[in-house]
């Protein structure tokens, strides 16, 4: 509620910032609910509509600060015209807990010659969506690979949880869809799938 006066205040910085941080706050709040009810309850099954894929990816940026970062590129490059068929709340969760990740291991490495960027790709295919999250950082760890959709296996990485992946995957799977490591790119590469809901 005090967020929501903000919007009212005549600054125009704050006006443009408050829809923000409110929609930053909501989601983080759903987000320590998905976290805490992890194990408990499942998921409520996604509540489908047709997205703008490419904003999706832009509002995920936003809220991890990628639009101006100082030291890693955040290339949106999925075309205007894809549409996904997907639950809003759900489908940003996944992008976000994929991006997030990225930018992670990017910001771990302090060589300023390194390249540091997170691409996001995607195309249709009759009707399926492919989303393509891939970095330029080190990769995934050999050692996490193998259980890398599985709940509480962070691998060596402080203070995660190891929930961020299992949760995209069990997402996507609510979907009808699937998640998978590309091992043949360099740095780390998922492959997303969502098919349209059945009619
Ligand atoms: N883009 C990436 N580059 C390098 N390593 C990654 C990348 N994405 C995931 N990993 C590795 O996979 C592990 C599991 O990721 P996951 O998101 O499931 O858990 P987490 O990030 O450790 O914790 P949480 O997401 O719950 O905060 C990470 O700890 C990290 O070691
Ligand atoms: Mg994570």
């Amino acid at each position: 509620m005090f967020l929501e006066r903000l919007e009212h205040v005549p600054d125009p910085t704050v006006s443009r910032l408050a829809p923000k941080i409110l929609a930053t706050l909501d989601r983080a709040v759903g987000y320590t609910q998905a976290v805490m009810s992890y194990g408990k309850a499942q998921e409520r099954p996604p509540q489908r509509r047709l997205l703008a894929l490419q904003r999706v990816g832009d509002d995920v940026a936003d809220v991890l600060g990628l639009q101006d970062h100082d030291t890693v590129a955040f290339e949106n490059n999925v075309p205007e015209h894809i549409e996904i068929d997907a639950d809003p709340e759900q489908i940003f969760r996944v992008l976000l807990n994929l991006v997030r990740n990225a930018l992670q291991a990017l910001e771990t490495e302090k060589d300023e010659t390194l390249v540091r960027r997170i691409t996001m790709e995607a195309m249709r295919e009759g009707d399926c969506v492919h989303v393509v999250i891939s970095d330029t950082g080190p990769g995934i760890p050999e050692n996490t690979r193998k259980a890398l959709f599985k709940a509480f296996h962070s691998g060596s990485k402080k203070g995660g949880i190891g929930l961020g992946l299992a949760i995209v995957a069990e997402l996507l799977k609510a979907h009808g869809g699937s998640i998978d490591l590309d091992e043949t790119r360099p740095g780390a590469c998922f492959r997303l799938k969502v098919p349209d809901r059945r009619s």
